[in-house]
């Protein structure tokens, strides 16, 4: 078969040429792909009845980018940046026409087009930067000359696609459509024929920007904390200021050089890990329950987070509490993250009262016989929550769903001696539970298989990064950040300055450092977990952190914690009350280099991710690195522990 019969069809329709590319699941432009496009290029403006063409795509999308799966593997011809030229080069004029995403390489491709029309509900964009490189087939050329620079940095630098209306809005996008893409895209060929054509994208002239411009730009990349946003950013202002051919020649060098670095390969393990995660083939085949009410239990932190999550994700929920004033800060609580998308644009009154009313707020167990799933987030304390699930099984329905929220306890004891084994499992969710994106996914050996399927199925409804987690203190998450918690400890032992592990994990890419990290949660969480276990005759020695907690120290909210915060303030202060109360148990001041530092505690957390794996905690390495990217804030451009340790 040729590669075009493989990936594309051709149709007519009078003296317009209808070309639908059709390579599942985003029609991603692998190197079959390419030639077959290049060769209709070819044949069509051979074909003498032939005036114009529009490019349009089966499936879910237009052309969603580069085939990502080819990074790894040497170019082969013909290469994206030649195609774009050699459509845009074509006698007959090409009409892209985009539904779903036009991102990458099919954006650029859409650029390479005469014009571009696209339904209303599509976006175009450059996401390349999430994967470590710069556009690499005139992205940063050709945005620019199409829509402006503003336009091309904001979105080759964000990597964040745009509406089809805002691309309109700054010339990336011709005409945009409520509906029937094909014949819309037609009649506008033909309407286009009637006039004369507008020059190809890389004759356009761009507007010089000033240096005022560019540090911005500079200043808002450098956020992300990774090379790629900066190196988009430098060829889209040398593509203002050079000729098109010399652009593209320095986009070229730059995509190659980007795209086998270290970052890129680290954002790919993490992309396909993502993608990955939701339906892992172990559950292949398992019907998952329906999932059509949530019942939660608690309206504290994670309770009402957990509640906000499912509310935005459409589903019903019932919320239970304590007493008629622990419900009603319970809804407040519900109410707060919806009010805070209101402030942030996200959400507009009417939908934020929509998501309210669609919370049934109860102290009355009762109130729960109709639910699919109910998630228990009570006081970590085993008898509250066995107390729950008791009443549970009372009320709810013999096939709903229960699941605890514990972060510590193990979910067997929680229901010892109940008939709910198959039906429980545990939701390990992240605080806010609204916006972290980890769903650690506890089953214990009773769990069934519906029911493990139904927590996945769960996430994806949520939008959540599914993990599973076997039973150990802490699951995957906790379990290695104790571990780091406890190595960062030991280097303050041996006289490592403090200020230097947070400036060194900081310097790595973390938003803070382990000692931040714990000021702004406070140290009395893990202080009260350990408390416990002392109570019931396990022998712990104090951590330094313990010290602290006994004098008061408890964190940001006691306005010192490992630093002082003087005033409510959030900026950590060196805190001389720490240096002295820490003093006996430290060694001399010792100097350590931050790389040194940082390395040592990541490979600390490999070390552990390395035991988990061993002691089947967790089923892969990607699973590790999904963890801590995703619940813990480790930099997703290293890739994740395992990844960054070179374990596979
Ligand atoms: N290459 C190869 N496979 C891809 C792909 C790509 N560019 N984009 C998505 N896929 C695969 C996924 O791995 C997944 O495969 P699986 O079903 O086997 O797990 C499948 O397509 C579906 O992906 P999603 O689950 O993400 O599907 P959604 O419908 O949720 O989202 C999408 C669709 C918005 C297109 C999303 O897939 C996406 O954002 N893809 C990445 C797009 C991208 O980064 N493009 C730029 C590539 S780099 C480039 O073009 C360089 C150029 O400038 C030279
Ligand atoms: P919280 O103290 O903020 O909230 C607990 C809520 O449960 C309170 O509102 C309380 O009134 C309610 N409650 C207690 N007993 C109840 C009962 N019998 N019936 C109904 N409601 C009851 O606690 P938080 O932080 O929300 O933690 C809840 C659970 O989530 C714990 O198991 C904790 O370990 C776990 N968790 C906490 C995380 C965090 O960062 N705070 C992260 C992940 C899990």
């Amino acid at each position: 078969m040729s590669h075009d019969a493989e990936f594309l069809t051709v149709h007519r329709d009078g003296g317009i040429a209808v070309v639908t590319l059709d390579n599942p699941p985003v029609n991603a432009l692998s190197a079959g792909v390419r030639k077959a496009l290049w060769d209709a290029v070819d044949r069509l403006d051979a074909d003498r009845d032939i005036r114009a063409v529009v490019l349009i795509c089966a499936g879910r999308t237009f052309i969603a980018g580069a085939d990502v799966r080819e990074f790894g593997q040497p170019p082969v011809p013909p290469h994206l940046p030649d195609l774009v030229d050699h459509i845009e080069a074509a006698a007959k004029p090409w009409i892209a026409a985009i539904h779903g995403s036009a991102l990458g390489g099919g954006f650029e491709i859409a650029m390479g087009c005469r014009f571009r029309v696209a339904l209303s509900s599509a976006r175009v964009g450059l996401p390349e930067v999430n994967l470590g490189i710069v556009p690499g087939a005139s992205g940063t050329v050709r945005t620019p000359r199409l829509g402006g620079a503003a336009a091309a940095v904001e979105l080759a630098t964000s990597g964040r696609p745009w509406s089809a209306g805002k691309a309109q809005k700054a010339g990336l996008i011709d005409t945009v459509l409520e509906d029937d893409l094909l014949a819309g895209a037609v009649a506008f060929a033909r309407a286009a024929l009637d006039r004369p054509l507008p020059p190809p994208t890389s004759q356009r002239e761009v507007g010089p920007m000033d240096d005022g411009f560019w540090d911005e730009a500079r200043k808002t990349a450098a956020r992300q904390g990774h090379q790629a946003p900066l190196r988009a950013l430098d060829c889209i202002r040398f593509a203002t200021e050079a000729p098109f051919a010399e652009a593209m020649a320095y986009e070229r060098e730059t995509f190659l050089e980007l795209r086998a670095s270290d970052e890129a390969a680290a954002l790919r393990h993490v992309f396909f890990a993502e993608r990955a995660a939701p339906r892992p083939a172990w559950l292949e085949g398992v019907t998952a329950l329906p999932m059509r009410k949530v019942g939660v239990i608690g309206g504290g932190t994670m309770g009402a987070g957990i509640a906000a999550a499912c509310r935005m994700a459409g589903l019903p929920v019932v919320l239970i509490e304590r007493d008629g004033e622990a419900l009603a800060r319970g809804v407040a609580n519900i109410d707060q993250t919806f009010a805070g998308a209101v402030s942030r644009g996200k959400l507009t009154d009417a939908a934020r009262a929509d998501l309210l009313a669609g919370v049934t707020g109860s102290t009355d167990y009762a109130a729960l016989a109709d639910c699919d799933l109910v998630i228990e987030a009570v006081f970590e304390e085993i008898g509250v929550k066995r107390e729950v699930f008791a009443k549970l099984g009372q009320v709810c329905r013999e096939d709903a769903v229960l699941a605890t929220n514990t972060s510590y306890l193990d979910p067997r004891a929680i229901v010892a001696g109940m008939p709910h084994g198959r039906r429980f499992i545990g939701l390990h969710f992240f605080s806010p539970a609204h916006v972290m994106k980890l769903l650690e996914i506890v089953p214990t050996p009773e769990t069934s298989d519906e029911v493990l399927a139904t927590a996945f199925a769960l996430a994806r409804t949520l939008g959540k990064i599914p993990v599973r987690a076997g039973i150990c203190e802490g699951f995957i998450g906790n379990r290695i950040f104790k571990r780091y918690r406890a190595e960062a400890e030991a280097l303050l032992r041996q006289g490592v300055a403090l200020a230097d592990v947070d400036a060194a994990m900081r310097g790595f890419g973390f938003r803070m450092g382990p000692f931040e990290a714990q000021d702004l949660s406070g140290l009395d969480i893990a202080f009260l977990q350990r408390e416990g276990a002392r109570a019931a005759g396990q022998v712990i020695p104090d951590t330094l952190s313990d010290i602290l907690v006994r004098a008061g120290r408890k964190g940001q909210k006691t306005g010192g914690g490992w630093y002082d915060y003087p005033a409510e303030s959030r900026r950590p202060q060196v805190s001389r009350a720490t240096a002295e109360l820490l003093a006996p148990h430290v060694a001399a001041p010792q100097a350590m280099t931050v790389e040194a530092i940082a390395a040592h505690l990541v490979g600390a957390m490999a070390d552990e991710g390395r035991d988990i794996l061993a002691d089947g905690i967790a089923a892969s390495a990607a699973d590790i690195d999904l963890v801590e990217i995703h619940g813990y804030g480790f930099p997703r451009w290293k890739g994740g522990p395992m990844f960054f340790a070179g374990i596979r």
